[in-house]
């Protein structure tokens, strides 16, 4: 059977899964649930100056009949004392010492970085996560995002975590910015042992129709919150690969957004990240939700002959290209397996509208479309809006010429 375990810059955790920082890992019950169940690690709620929250906090994206596609929230970091988190930290960590256990810390001055680096560590803190990713109400005062937006300023406090931490220290990645590679680059220089992304995206989640007011709405008025779940995980992806296919990159990479099942958990780690971390999948479906996810993971493995996730760790990184090397003489043309077919016309309307006109109806009656081959520019569209899996796939055509990336092309055509 396959090892799912990781070693993450030396925190060692038997699972890749660690429930990301926030209201899952809030006290010592959460997460020791948690552990029970199969999580493998843990970043603690953002421990803090103790704020005070809003209510209501969330709001829901549901699409469809599917609840909860996204998920938006305007909560702050902890809102319980030093004490009490630092006292159940400890209390976590006797009890579990085989997980890992990261505390995510937000501070302002270097003085208060320096005595909590120094408590969450004597807690028995595996590695602690600096939250530089907080979209709403940390950044107007200093901290959170703002931090993580400017590469200077999270240089500097991250300086400092490492000045004092005897730990891992993590760097948790605001997407709020419009190149990733800035701040991973940043904290890469400083030395961080890793980076978590992504966290939190800016978001209005909807407008009330009656009240005019954002929701979640705080006594008729909103803000922007943070955006998270299943919706934003091409985002966290992008995000991802994008450090991981930098030249020199070789900072250790935790991936959040949107995870779900093992699948996504697979692309997040084949993309190279380490660790990954769940937060509203885990918010919606409860804990157990960890059992599908080391089952699945460990299936994958054994059918592709993986012994360890170092093994498989990174492989498509390779090929995520830009978009100038991608292969100009490559073919696809969309074909109906007139056996599948429901008759919905669907692809018609589609390829007709955003396509290239070239789905017909066919002239005996049959209410089974048929694809122009000639006409076809492959775009796929066809076999996005199909309601029936596999009916329309996309046949690769063989031009008999060789790979040819726009940028050889641009040089054949001077
Ligand atoms: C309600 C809520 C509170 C959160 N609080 C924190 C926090 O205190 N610190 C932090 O670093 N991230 C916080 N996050 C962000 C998550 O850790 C994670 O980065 C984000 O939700 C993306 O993962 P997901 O798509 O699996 O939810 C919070 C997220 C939610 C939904
Ligand atoms: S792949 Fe695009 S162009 Fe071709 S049939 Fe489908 S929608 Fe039309
Ligand atoms: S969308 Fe799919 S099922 Fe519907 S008509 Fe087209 S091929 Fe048939």
């Amino acid at each position: 059977m396959a090892d799912i375990s990781i070693n993450f810059a030396g925190i060692k955790s038997p699972n890749p899964f660690w429930l990301a920082s926030g209201p899952l890992t809030n006290t010592a019950y959460q997460v020791m649930e948690a552990f029970d169940l199969g999580w493998g690690g843990a970043v603690w709620k953002t421990v803090g100056i103790p704020i005070v929250n809003v209510y209501s906090r969330y709001g829901g994206l549901n699409y469809h009949g599917s609840r909860l596609v996204g998920l938006n929230n305007n909560e702050l970091i902890t809102d319980r004392s030093f004490e009490e988190n630092y006292k159940e930290i400890y209390q976590v960590k006797k009890k579990y010492p085989k997980n890992a256990l990261l505390v995510s810390l937000m501070f302002e001055t270097k003085q208060e970085w320096k005595e909590h680096v120094k408590r969450a560590i004597d807690s028995g803190a595996d590695g602690l996560e600096l939250n530089f990713g907080c979209p709403h109400g940390m950044c107007e005062r200093g901290m959170g995002s703002v931090v993580g937006q400017e590469p200077k300023v999270l240089k500097e406090v991250t300086g400092w975590v490492m000045e004092y931490s005897t730990v891992p220290v993590l760097v948790k990645l605001t997407p709020n910015i419009s190149d990733i590679r800035d701040p991973g680059k940043a904290a890469q220089e400083v030395g961080a042992h890793g980076v978590s992304l992504i966290n939190t995206i800016k978001s209005i989640m909807e407008i009330d129709l009656d009240t005019f007011s954002p929701v979640p709405s705080v006594d008729g008025k909103g803000t922007n919150g943070g955006y998270c779940g299943p919706a934003v995980k091409p985002i966290a992806l992008h995000m991802v690969g994008s450090l991981s296919r930098m030249p020199g990159w070789k900072t250790l990479i935790s991936g959040i957004g949107g995870v779900q099942t093992w699948r996504d958990a697979v692309e997040f780690i084949l993309l190279g990240a380490t660790s990954v971390q769940v937060c509203t999948a885990a918010m919606h479906y409860g804990f157990r939700i960890v059992e599908e996810l080391n089952q699945g993971l460990s299936d994958y493995m054994d059918q592709k002959g993986f012994k360890s996730i170092e093994e498989f760790r990174g492989k498509a990184v390779k090929n995520f290209v830009e978009w100038g090397n991608l292969n100009l003489n490559y073919r696809v043309k969309a074909e109906i397996n007139p056996k599948k077919c429901i008759e919905c016309q669907l692809c018609v309307a589609a390829c007709d509208a955003g396509g290239h006109q070239c789905i017909h109806t066919q002239e005996n009656g049959s209410r089974v479309p048929y694809v122009d081959q000639e006409a076809c520019i492959g775009c796929n569209l066809c076999s996005l809006v199909c309601p029936v899996e596999e009916c329309i796939t996309m046949k690769e055509i063989d031009l008999g010429k060789p790979y040819l990336t726009w940028k050889e092309y641009q040089k054949t055509a001077v």
